[in-house]
């Protein structure tokens, strides 16, 4: 059973299919259309909504998150509240990011407004007085085709520049506690949608058996990518074991050596800790798609399902991250640049799933940058991503790191830009061209949409190019980053 709150209503869900997303719910079982479906893909934000749950941090208060509501799973609502953009006005009068963007003339045709409207209305809770940065952060997984995002932008920072003041702060603890007499009525036997479609383990040893009992079931973390199956090429998935309830895969820690992220993390989670220890790679974390997709997306998920084109495995790569790998009885390590052995294909088994991420800390030796070459600067797959990590004393590169995506079947790494450039000075014209040659004739891309086989051997010995220019000391260029951690 699938217990949440629909504004401040108790919801038991008992029977669901386990590919039913959180828009269809709304939309076809609780007949709640103000939520748009535009690409039914995590791509436009027009099914936006909220879900609130206590703050990690601060357990006293609610956390807003916006999500987009074609790829969640039911099995993400639980134990959360659900606000939707119905549920925003009160007795007859706007919200006041509702009154704002009529004030400021954010919405033509409209159909991309309930959206914005709760992306605004999770700021307006989340940042009081967000900067402009703050609310292009907030906006970017919405798309509006009419009326451009001047006037939206504006009428968020007038309507976020109060303390939040409305409804919802009003009934904060009421919401709390009923939130709070859900998650009570767990149970281990409780803990699945339906006879057995969507199983919710809590435990290690639970999500063992889980997987044990039922060896044909997929295993589902954010849903960012899985849903898509259902949504675009509209299969039916008749199975499902959630990851999202287990807190062993939640935790984060730091030693003096690494950083170790669990798998489960939401990306926007993660980004902070992450930010902290590499902001050389803010470009990479703080564009990966958008908020509502960063909201949801885990950074095991991004690793297990082994696209050529994740942002994370190309940074971890150069990173040298070590995964653990669990099966309920014993955790191995294993470096990530062993794990990937072909087109979405892993060295998992069956019965195996990644538990954390172990990232190695960096010495004051190593220069990194990251970089996502993609057609839209958020919310966007990338043609080509290169990572660069390279040790150099006395001027001279003693290895190299390095992790690419979009430019093979797999995330790769480059060995021969390491073996053809340790002992040289990192300042050498040699360095410069004979690490462009090596990058453009490393890897075999594909000609797709998103660029051309051309295209993306030019643009990584580019890249190269751009690492080097930026580590001239004499010839520093700063890059284009906005950083939200
Ligand atoms: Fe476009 Fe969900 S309908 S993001
Ligand atoms: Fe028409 Fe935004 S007002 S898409």
């Amino acid at each position: 059973m699938i217990r949440f709150l629909i504004n401040q209503d108790t919801v038991e869900l008992e029977e669901a299919r386990a590919d039913l997303t959180l828009l269809q719910y709304i939309r076809e079982h609780r007949k709640k259309t103000g939520t748009k479906e535009g690409c039914a893909a995590g791509d436009c934000g027009a099914c936006t909504v909220v879900l609130a749950e206590p703050d990690a941090k601060k357990p006293n208060t609610l956390h807003y998150r916006t999500v987009n509501s074609c790829i969640t799973l039911m099995s993400a609502v639980h134990g959360k509240q659900l606000i939707l953009v119905e549920h925003l006005s009160s007795n007859g009068n706007l919200h006041p990011v509702q009154a704002a963007l009529v004030e400021y003339h954010g919405s033509q045709c409209g159909f991309c407004t309930p959206g914005f409207i709760m992306s605004m209305f999770a700021l307006y809770h989340n940042n009081t007085k967000p900067n402009r940065d703050d609310v292009l952060h907030a906006l970017s997984g919405n798309l509006c085709r009419c009326t451009g995002y001047r006037p939206i932008i504006e009428a968020t920072l007038a309507a976020c520049a109060q303390a939040p003041n409305d409804q919802f702060t009003q009934n904060a603890i009421t919401t709390l506690k009923k939130l709070k007499a859900l998650s009570g009525l767990e149970d281990a036997s409780d803990m699945q949608l339906g006879t057995g479609h969507i199983l919710m383990p809590t435990t290690r040893e639970a999500l063992r058996d889980a997987i044990e009992q039922n060896p044909d079931a997929q295993l589902v973390a954010g849903s960012t990518d899985l849903s898509l199956q259902f949504t675009q090429q509209l299969k039916n998935v008749n199975k499902l074991i959630s990851l999202c309830h287990i807190d062993a895969l939640k935790q984060c820690t730091t030693t003096e050596h690494s950083l170790t992220i669990g798998a489960a993390v939401p990306l926007n989670d993660a980004a902070p800790l992450m930010l902290k220890r590499f902001p050389q790679v803010a470009e990479l974390i703080t564009r990966f798609a958008s908020l509502p997709i960063r909201n949801q997306a885990t950074l095991g998920g991004n690793v297990a399902n082994a696209s050529p084109i994740g942002d994370t495995p190309p940074l971890l790569l150069a990173l040298n991250a070590v995964l653990h790998i669990d099966n309920g009885i014993a955790v191995r390590k294993l470096p990530i640049s062993e794990f990937f052995v072909g087109y979405r294909k892993t060295k998992l088994a069956f019965n195996e799933w990644i538990s954390a991420i172990e990232i190695p800390l960096l010495s004051s030796f190593q220069k990194i940058a990251a970089y996502k070459i993609s057609k839209r600067f958020e919310d966007d797959i990338s043609a080509v991503c290169a990572v660069f990590n390279v040790t150099v004393e006395n001027n001279v590169i003693v290895n190299i790191s390095a992790g690419f995506g979009g430019v093979a079947a797999t995330p790769v790494q480059c060995d021969a830009l390491n073996n053809a450039l340790v002992g040289k000075p990192l300042s050498s014209q040699e360095c410069l061209t004979l690490g462009k040659q090596i990058l453009h004739d490393a890897f075999a891309p594909i000609d797709d949409v998103r660029a051309s086989a051309a295209y993306r051997k030019t643009v990584l010995a580019n890249l190269w190019h751009r690492f080097w220019l930026e580590n001239q000391t004499e010839n520093k260029i700063e890059t284009r980053v906005v950083q939200h951690a």
